[in-house]
């Protein structure tokens, strides 16, 4: 039993960069702020009651205030520890809510959606970043392309390598945030030039327990992404450096998000 739940750990954290048991069981204390502007920004690209897909859908930070919005939300997620907590946290939203998600227990590397069917494809605050090969990152992109409908978007948020470079260096930095409730996290960015990755080392601390855990996160560029998905047949219709709608500029945040659409 003990085995199996190891093995299971294991294979959250290998298949997802890192969300075994232990990031799950903090993540929603961590993003506490939640994901209602995210989910704001992405229901103004949609009409009422549109078909959205989340690709790295976590614990439901973003997926649950879009399916509470009207929409209909298909969120692919494959670790099991946060489709666990995604599922939970569904568990309370009201029935209508629940009926219009789908939790997809899949890895977004090889899952397909028929082509046409969605509205709107999000792959938000670096899931894309998970996929440490850069031809799985590719492929994720094309075919998230084709499943979009005319007028459809695909919504992706990354993280910046110029900021990475510029604010964090080669040497192991910590990152200390205090949380008025007593809560602290504290990540350590490695920043590996070769393998052109951040693995990040967090601490979660509070009053009674520590929890720790590791990511890693891979690069993208934004204009490498959009060749991918023009190629698919999409055009980039803004590139933003936050959910605010502020103009990308590289090095300016630590994340950039790219807005892509298939013709109407
Ligand atoms: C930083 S979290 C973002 C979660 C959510 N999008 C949000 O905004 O809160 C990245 C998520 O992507 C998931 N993930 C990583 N690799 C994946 C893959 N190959 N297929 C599906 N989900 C994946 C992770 O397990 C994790 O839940």
């Amino acid at each position: 039993m003990i085995d199996s739940n190891i093995d299971r750990d294991r294979q959250d954290i290998d298949r997802s960069g890192g969300y075994g048991g232990a990031w799950a069981s903090v993540y929603d204390r961590v993003f506490e702020h939640g994901g209602a502007l995210e989910a704001e920004a992405l229901g103004s690209l949609v009409a009422p009651a549109s078909r959205i897909v989340e690709l790295g859908a976590g614990t439901g930070r973003v997926a649950i205030p879009l399916a509470r919005a009207g929409h209909t939300v298909r969120a692919v997620e494959v670790s099991s520890a946060m489709v666990d907590r995604l599922r939970d946290n569904l568990g309370a939203e009201d029935a209508s809510t629940r009926a219009r998600t789908t939790v997809v227990d899949a890895d977004m590397r090889d899952h397909s959606e028929t082509s046409g069917s969605a509205d709107l494809v999000a792959c938000v605050l670096g899931s894309i970043s998970c996929l440490p090969d850069p031809a799985d990152r590719e492929g994720v992109v094309r075919r998230a392309s084709s499943w979009l409908a005319p007028g459809g978007h695909l919504v992706v948020e990354a993280y910046d390598r110029a900021t990475a470079v510029g604010r964090f260096g080669i040497e192991p930095l910590p990152v200390v945030t205090e949380r008025p409730d007593g809560a602290r996290l504290t990540s350590t960015y490695r920043l590996d030039t070769a393998a052109d990755t951040w693995s990040v080392a967090h601490r979660w601390e509070e009053p009674r327990s520590v929890t720790q855990f590791d990511e890693r996160v891979a690069f993208v560029e934004p204009d490498e992404l959009a060749a991918w998905a023009e190629d698919a047949g999409l055009e980039r219709v803004a590139l933003l450096g936050d959910w605010y709608g502020t103009p990308y500029e590289a090095g300016e945040n630590p994340l950039w998000v790219a807005v892509l659409r298939r013709p109407a």
